[in-house]
């Protein structure tokens, strides 16, 4: 298995802690492939996650460039821009007025990943194999893995997204990709090697999401360190 990032023979250099704080979504990529051993070592990380008692219900359908593949990223484009067009709307996104702004170019960034979803490289979809009846902490059992699997991503200079608008199409992929009845499909992982750079994910200041000792207790040792981005919303 190999780490070397796509540029060249080196690992790309990024910490840990630095990958974390970098791993954005991704949505704008190039059409360079991903090649088999970068590939297996994403997907091979994202498997290392854990799961409760290390029943490893995750499952990776990777969606390249076959003949079902094709079909599949057809029939996930059209989700895609349905998905986007009623979010576009409905969390005004169709009203900025400032076109430099943080939103304004997530919108742009959106409406090139779903007119371009076709061509994206990879996509993974994240099956869920259930062994008893769907409950509300299923979730925790996959979701690590899809981070894992973005991490690693980015360890190596890709990037990617997690996004759910592979439901607007599900039954049809199921039927398409042979899936069983018994696994959920719990995510959709676009990946490839972004257009632009990683940079800083945008959250909360800290101090608005940890509690000391009691519920809504600020924390007063808690700090973001210097250089943090912040998204515009409001504390609660
Ligand atoms: C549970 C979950 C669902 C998501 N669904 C979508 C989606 O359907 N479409 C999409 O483009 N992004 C989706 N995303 C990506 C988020 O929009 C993104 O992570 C968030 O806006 C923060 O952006 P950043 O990671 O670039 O900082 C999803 C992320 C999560 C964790």
């Amino acid at each position: 298995m190999s780490s070397l990032s796509p540029d060249g023979d080196r690992p790309e250099d990024v910490s840990l802690l630095d990958g974390l704080s970098t791993t954005r979504a991704i949505r704008r990529y190039t059409a360079d492939p991903i090649p088999d051993d970068h590939l297996n070592t994403i997907i091979w990380s994202a498997s290392r996650a854990p799961s409760g008692s290390n029943r490893q219900p995750f499952r990776f359908l990777v969606l390249r460039d076959g003949p079902k593949a094709r079909l599949a990223k057809s029939l996930l484009g059209e989700a895609f821009r349905r998905g986007w067009n009623a979010k576009r709307s409905s969390d005004g996104y169709d009203q900025i007025g400032d076109s430099s702004s943080p939103k304004a170019r997530q919108a742009r960034a959106m409406q090139w990943y779903v007119d371009h979803f076709e061509e994206i490289p990879v996509v993974v979809l994240v099956g869920l194999v259930r062994y008893r009846d769907p409950n509300p902490y299923e979730g925790a059992s996959i979701y690590p893995a899809c981070q894992n699997l973005l991490l690693a991503a980015r360890a190596l200079g890709y990037g990617g997204a997690l996004t759910m608008w592979h439901q607007g199409v599900e039954p049809q992929l199921r039927e398409l990709l042979a899936v069983p009845e018994d696994v959920a499909l719990s995510a959709c992982i676009t990946l490839g090697r972004p257009q632009g750079s990683h940079g800083p994910v945008r959250r909360r200041p800290i101090g608005d999401l940890v509690f000391d000792d009691e519920w809504g207790r600020s924390a007063d040792w808690v700090v973001d360190p210097d250089g943090t981005r912040f998204t515009n919303w409001k504390s609660s």
